[in-house]
């Protein structure tokens, strides 16, 4: 048996629950019942987002667990992620987020995408995008952290380039970067950044997002994984999430199914052994998620290689 992995620590000395629920569901209907499961299956960890538009229903789910006294909010990790903002609308948006989750503080606050939206375009369609000012919006982001309502701030979908940038601006330096990551999709050099800066790593996608067929994920097939996880008699699943605790990054897995719920939280009394482990190297490379989504010739990146400046 290895080392269980419950939590990370954080520049900022925050310990992050190492595997969070993801919440990124359709319907959002049963988003609640997911978070009950979980929570009452061990889960410590809530990633929300503002754009996922079920923050409401998350924020019912969580009132009935602590008036049930299932947990007290402090026994809890919620991230909730600023949507395509810009720097004056930030303490507003977050000031929504809370009222919807129904908190006087969110753990971790992040800025979903190096994107702001255009102020006369209020839907959501290819062209609707802008430049982020980032210095600005991170400006704001430390306000939140001054003044409590956040208790961490960090960043999602930014490449080792922005971190940069970031960096060389910020006060309070970022603690966390979310981006996707599984085996199929490493991160091994926004890791390497990362680490070399003390920012931690969050996976989302950790298991591939078998479910959004368009994508054509293959994590969970893959023949390695699927190696390993007969040799150890786990799930294709736990392996990618037991590999992304090993690998030192916390993991926030989508389910709406209880038993798999239970499932991919199974995976503290156990590790993958070092032989095993090294095999993950030989997995060819594709990022599944690549914000083809935002690109636009009116937009702010004119192609995949922009956005995540060169790291495709
Ligand atoms: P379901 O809600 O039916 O469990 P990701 O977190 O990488 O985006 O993946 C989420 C998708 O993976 C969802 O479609 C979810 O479907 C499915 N899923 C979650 N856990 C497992 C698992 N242990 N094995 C296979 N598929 C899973």
């Amino acid at each position: 048996m290895g080392e269980e992995i419950r939590y990370f620590e954080l520049n900022n000395g925050a310990r992050i629950p190492s595997v969070g629920l993801g919440t990124l569901m359709a319907p959002p209907a049963v988003v609640g019942d997911a978070i009950i499961a979980a929570v009452k299956a061990g889960y410590r960890h809530i990633d929300c987002a503002r754009v996922y538009e079920n923050e409401k229903e998350i924020g019912m789910a969580l009132k009935k667990l602590f008036e049930d006294g299932v947990v007290k909010r402090e026994d809890l990790w919620i991230t909730s992620k600023l949507w395509c903002s810009h720097p004056e609308e930030v303490p507003v948006v977050l000031d929504i987020t809370l009222q919807e989750l129904q908190l006087d503080y969110v753990d971790l606050y992040l800025i979903h995408w190096p994107l702001a939206k255009k102020k006369d375009m209020p839907g959501f369609s290819p062209d609707c995008f802008a430049a982020l000012d980032i210095p600005a919006t991170w400006r704001e982001m430390e306000k939140l952290y001054d003044s409590g309502k956040v208790r961490t701030i960090g960043v999602s979908n930014f490449s080792s380039k922005k971190l940069e940038d970031l960096l060389k601006v910020a006060r309070v330096p970022p603690a966390v970067n979310q981006v996707e990551c599984h085996p199929v999709w490493q991160q091994s050099k926004l890791r390497e950044f990362c680490q070399s800066k003390g920012i931690h790593l969050t996976a989302y996608s950790p298991l591939g997002s078998p479910g959004m067929t368009w994508i054509k994920s293959d994590v969970l097939t893959n023949p390695v994984l699927n190696m390993v996880a007969e040799n150890l008699g786990k799930t294709p699943g736990q392996v990618a999430l037991r590999w992304g605790l090993q690998m030192g990054q916390s993991v926030v897995p989508k389910s709406t199914n209880e038993a798999r719920i239970k499932e991919n939280f199974d995976i503290f009394d156990w590790s993958i052994p070092e032989d095993l482990f090294a095999k993950f190297s030989e997995i060819k490379q594709r990022r599944l998620i690549d914000g083809q989504f935002f690109i636009h010739e009116l937009g702010p990146y004119k192609s995949v290689e922009e956005l995540w400046d060169g790291e495709i």
